[in-house]
């Protein structure tokens, strides 16, 4: 069954058609690769089915239902979440504290009641279980601000997972880290989604890490779908290569080093 399906999805900013009658669909426990050049699109699209942005046409359709004006709760409520391109969390906060809140949230508690997690063994139990599934634990009482870039993208990745999703959009969760700890964090989150069924689609530019994770890769240029299918498939696409590459064919894919 398909858990989301976007029909003619369109958000145009002036004369950017930025998401350009999208009309794509996902199907339960997928790992999706969304992919394209700078500027294709990718987080637009997120943003629209996740609710921070309206569209200006289409539908978006969650387990068959219209979700289309749904507000952002409503869609957390209904089973999904996203992590964020730059990192969305609570600084000053420790590592412990960002997951309790973000598991206070679902439960539709306000944030001033955070100080309170220590004393609520059920919330304390939880938050240690997810920082443990995301190998945070050695770092359950560093503030945020003061962990390594991996370990911050990891925390957002974190958050969002505390939100009980069963999709969930991942936003470039290994720009900004070296080659070895996006491998880390890469096998880190496909583990805890696979473990758990949950559907992911994670916006990646390193065609490594997409060819090696997907089950299904999304390719967007300009707004629209450009071509989706398996690894293998993608990888042979010239038309693909050449938009993402600038090269002229699928040995752009190969690694050079
Ligand atoms: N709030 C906005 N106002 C105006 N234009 C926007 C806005 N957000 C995005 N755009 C434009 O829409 C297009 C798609 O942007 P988007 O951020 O979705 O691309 P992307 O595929 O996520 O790119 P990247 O890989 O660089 O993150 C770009 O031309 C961008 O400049
Ligand atoms: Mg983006």
């Amino acid at each position: 069954m398909n858990l989301l399906e976007t029909i003619n999805l369109k958000k145009y900013f002036g004369e950017t058609h930025a998401v350009d009658n999208v009309s794509l669909k996902i199907v339960e426990r997928e790992f999706v690769s969304l992919v394209g050049p700078n500027g294709a699109g990718k987080t637009t699209l997120v943003n629209v089915v996740s609710a921070l942005l309206r569209p200006d046409s289409g539908k978006v359709l969650f387990k068959g239902d219209d979700i289309t004006h749904a507000s952002v709760p409503e869609r957390v409520e209904a089973g999904i979440a996203r992590s964020f391109q730059i990192v969305n969390l609570f600084d000053d906060l420790t590592t412990f504290d960002n997951v309790t809140l973000a598991i206070f949230s679902r439960q539709g508690k306000t944030r001033n009641l955070a100080a309170l997690a220590h004393l609520d063994h059920e919330v304390s139990a939880e938050a240690d279980t997810v920082l443990g599934q995301f190998n945070l634990s050695g770092k359950r009482n560093e503030r945020a601000r003061d962990l390594a870039q991996g370990e911050r993208k990891l925390l957002d990745v974190a958050l969002a997972y505390a939100l009980k999703p069963r999709l969930l959009f991942l936003d470039e969760p290994t720009s900004g880290v070296s080659t070895r700890d996006k491998g880390q964090i890469m096998d880190t989150i496909a583990s805890v989604v696979r473990g758990e069924g949950i559907t992911a689609v994670i916006i990646e530019h390193d065609m490594d890490v997409v060819f090696k994770y997907s089950d299904r890769i999304v390719v967007m240029h300009q707004g629209a779908i450009l071509a989706q299918g398996t690894p293998d498939a993608i990888r042979n696409n010239e038309q693909v290569a050449m938009i993402l590459l600038g090269s002229s064919g699928p040995d752009a894919f190969t690694r050079k080093d």
